[in-house]
């Protein structure tokens, strides 16, 4: 057989190069996370090869009994660790699971109610320059300035002034809890649907961790690859009366063959999440998060609603004198892994933002506990104390570096 390294001698060395850096760097990033070598061995088999367009015992092409077999285990298990009642497995990724509830219940030009980008929300959820911003009539709903909390009582107002169809819940960038009743009751009172994107916290939430919308929200959206811990890939869950037409939106209606690699992959990962040991890192999850931003806020460290139920901290630097585009690359240059991110009320833009956002979701699956937290703090606070400064950035990576072979990652592979 002709390996990777002798058909494409410089895509192998980019995947070596990669692994080499996730060993090396702290990954803060709070929508990343590192599979199990099981997750990585289902995406890169023979399913690939497969075309299964249609849905288990439904399909347009033959041959396709033995995937059947993979999507319905990968149905049957979100389904039973989510408790909903229906859940379709073939979103090619987060905005596409979005895109399929869109076009299962609105037409265009229909009001859209969601959270506004620059207080946490998600592109997918009405901006401009996203399908959702261009095809439908977007009212933004933001945070309190005094507390920084999604505000419910403009949510309300704004519901009885628009009427929207639908309501979202759900985003980004909120380091703390979502408490989805509220949103249904609204929802109810102007007789719009609701659709609970979960894309961050799924994996809290499947853990029992964080509110559950199932149940409430008339649409479930996820991304499988955050908390979740599986592969990149989307996943819609709804009431059994939305299930025939939200399947008939994601396929033919926005998407083709589905990736059945990557079903089995997310079928891979909720096995694993069903595990008590996936219990246990969930809740080490948000420990670390806790420990995390109690350090930074230790060191004087301003964060958004002042700290963080979740996986998720999102730290304003405007009293360090520094931009989130500035810390994101000081801290890269220190083997740091962070994303510059909008703060509340922010006044730059996007590409230079006030804040970084961090989460503890990858360097949990590593091993890190509370003492490390602390170490990182320490060590983010050094990295930002003299921006530029060479020999601090690299007596920061010496750290960083020996904090990272502590924990080793994927110690059997090399790319
Ligand atoms: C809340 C939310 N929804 C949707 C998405 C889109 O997911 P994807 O990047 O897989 O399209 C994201 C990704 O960051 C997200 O955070």
């Amino acid at each position: 057989m002709r390996r990777l390294a002798d058909v494409d001698p410089d895509v192998a060395k980019a995947l070596r190069e990669e692994a080499a850096r996730q060993h090396r760097n702290l990954e803060l990033i709070a929508s990343e996370n590192f599979v199990s070598e099981a997750v990585l061995e289902a995406m890169g088999s023979v399913l690939t090869n497969k075309y299964a367009e249609g849905y288990p015992g439904r399909r347009y092409y033959g041959g396709c009994e033995v995937v059947d077999v993979v999507e319905d285990l990968a149905i049957a298990r979100a389904k039973e660790l989510f408790g909903a009642p229906h859940a379709n497995v073939q979103p090619h990724s987060g905005a596409q699971a979005n895109m399929a509830v869109y076009f299962t219940i609105l037409k265009p030009g229909d009001v859209v109610l969601g959270p506004n980008l620059s207080h946490g929300g998600h592109l997918t959820a009405g901006s401009p320059v996203n399908y959702s911003g261009k095809f439908y009539s977007i009212v933004a709903y933001g945070v309190r300035k005094d507390t920084e909390l999604i505000d419910l009582d403009e949510v309300r107002d704004l519901a009885k002034k628009h009427r929207p169809r639908l309501v979202i819940a759900g985003g980004s960038a909120f380091p703390r809890a979502i408490d989805f009743k509220p949103f249904g009751e609204i929802a109810r009172e102007v007789g719009a649907s609701l659709m609970a994107d979960i894309a961050h916290p799924a994996g809290l939430v499947a853990a029992g961790l964080h509110p559950s919308p199932v149940g409430i929200a008339d649409f479930v959206t996820t991304t499988t690859h955050k908390t979740l811990r599986g592969p990149r890939g989307g996943m819609v869950m709804c009431r059994t009366e939305h299930a025939q037409a939200l399947d008939k939106t994601v396929m033919p209606g926005v998407q083709g063959g589905p990736l059945m690699h990557v079903i089995a992959a997310k079928a891979v990962a909720f096995k694993e999440a069903q595990e008590p040991a996936w219990r246990e890192y969930q809740q080490q999850v948000v420990k670390n998060a806790r420990a995390l931003a109690a350090a930074l806020l230790a060191r004087g460290f301003r964060l958004v609603s002042g700290g963080t139920d979740t996986h998720l901290i999102l730290v304003d630097l405007t009293s360090r004198g520094l931009t989130g585009k500035e810390a994101q690359e000081a801290l890269d240059r220190a083997w740091i892994t962070v994303n510059k991110n909008t703060i509340p009320f922010e006044t730059k833009s996007p590409m230079v933002t006030s804040g970084i956002r961090l989460g503890t979701p990858a360097v949990t699956t590593r091993g890190m506990r509370e003492p490390e937290m602390a170490e990182i703090a320490g060590l983010i606070d050094r990295a930002l104390s003299k921006v530029g400064a060479v020999a601090v950035e690299a007596s920061v990576r010496d750290q960083v570096q020996e904090l990272t072979n502590r924990f080793p990652l994927y110690t059997e592979r090399r790319a």
